[in-house]
C-alpha cells in the first residue's frame, strides 16, 4: 500500500502553480496591496524580497485573478535576448505579430504607447528583473513613461542586489511592495492546508503547534525553505511507515524527525 507520506511528500515540492495558492493573513494583505497599486495611476511598482518569499506565486495569482478584467501579462524569465522581449511586448502591444526576423523599431514602439493612452491599460507583470540589463530596464521606462504600459518589476533581494533595488529604482519606482517570510502562525497555517488540500487530514493534525518552534527556526519563516524542510520529514516518515514502523507515532510527528530532516538540510551539524 502506498504511504500517506508520499502525497503528504507531493505536497511540498517546491513550484509555482496558482492553483496551489493559499491564502494567508499575509499573503492577503500583499496581495491587496499589489492589486491596489496596480489601480493607481503608477507607472511602476517595485515587488520585492528574498528568494522564496512568494513572488513569483503572487504574481501568477494576481495574473490570474485579474485576466478577465484588466490587460494583464505574466513575464516569467526574461527572454533570452533583448530582440525576443520586444518582439513579445509588440505582439502584447499591438496585438499583432512581427515576422520572425525584424527588430522591433523602439521609438515607433514608444509613439503607439503614447497613442494608447487613456484608451488602454496594459499592464506587464515583470517577474526575475534582476535579469534584465540596465539598458532594457531604460527601455522599459520610457514605455512606462506612456502611461498606458504599467510595469510591476519583481526583483529578488539578496544582501548584494540590494543596491540594485535602492539604486537603480529609486527616483523611478513609485511604489515599492516587499514581500517578507511568514511569522510561525503562518507558516502553521500554510502547512495545514498544504495538507488539508490533499486530504491528509491525519497528517496535517500530526504537526501540533509544538513543533512550529522548531520548523520556524529553521526555516526562519521562509517559504521556499519550508517547504524543502516539510518533504524531507515526510521522506523521512515513508521511509519508517515502509521499513521500521515503530519508529513514527502518526497521531504526533517525532520531534527527531525534524531533527533529522534539519541535519540532512544542513540547518544544523552534529
Ligand atoms: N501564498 C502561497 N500559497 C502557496 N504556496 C506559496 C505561497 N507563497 C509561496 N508559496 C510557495 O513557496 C515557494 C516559493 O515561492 P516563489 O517561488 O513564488 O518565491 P519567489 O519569491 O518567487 O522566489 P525567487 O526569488 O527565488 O524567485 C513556491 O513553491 C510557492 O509555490
Ligand atoms: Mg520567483
Amino acid at each position: 500500500m502506498k504511504s500517506r507520506y508520499e502525497n503528504a511528500k507531493a505536497a511540498f515540492i517546491d513550484s509555482v502553480d496558482v492553483e496551489d495558492y493559499i491564502e494567508l493573513d499575509t499573503s492577503i494583505k500583499v496581495y491587496k496591496q499589489l492589486e491596489h497599486s496596480i489601480d493607481k495611476p503608477l507607472k511602476m511598482i517595485l515587488l520585492f524580497g528574498k528568494p522564496g518569499t512568494g513572488k513569483s506565486i503572487l504574481l501568477n495569482r494576481i495574473q490570474s485573478k485579474l485576466k478577465h478584467q484588466k490587460e494583464i501579462h505574466y513575464f516569467d524569465i526574461p527572454p533570452v535576448n533583448e530582440k525576443e522581449f520586444f518582439h513579445k511586448l509588440f505582439k502584447i502591444l499591438t496585438k499583432q505579430d512581427l515576422p520572425p526576423n525584424t527588430v522591433v523599431n523602439f521609438s515607433a514602439l514608444v509613439d503607439f504607447c503614447k497613442n494608447l493612452k487613456d484608451k488602454r491599460e496594459i499592464i506587464i507583470l515583470l517577474d526575475e528583473a534582476q535579469m534584465y540589463n540596465s539598458e532594457m530596464m531604460e527601455k522599459i521606462r520610457l514605455l512606462s513613461d506612456s502611461r498606458s504600459v504599467k510595469f510591476v518589476i519583481s526583483l529578488h533581494k539578496t544582501d548584494n542586489e540590494d543596491l540594485i533595488a535602492k539604486e537603480h529604482f529609486k527616483s523611478r519606482i513609485w511604489e515599492v511592495i516587499e514581500l517578507k517570510n511568514v511569522t510561525k502562525e503562518d507558516q502553521f497555517t500554510y502547512i495545514h492546508k498544504k495538507l488539508l488540500k490533499k486530504n491528509l487530514f491525519e497528517v496535517a493534525n500530526s504537526i501540533k503547534e509544538k513543533h512550529m518552534k522548531l520548523i520556524h527556526a529553521f526555516t526562519d519563516g521562509n517559504y521556499r525553505e519550508c517547504n524543502k524542510l516539510l518533504f524531507t520529514i515526510f521522506e523521512i516518515c515513508e521511509y519508517y511507515d515502509e521499513n521500521d514502523p515503530s519508529n513514527i507515532d502518526y497521531d504526533n510527528i517525532p520531534q527527531k524527525i525534524i531533527e533529522m530532516a534539519a541535519l540532512k538540510l544542513g540547518y544544523i551539524h552534529v
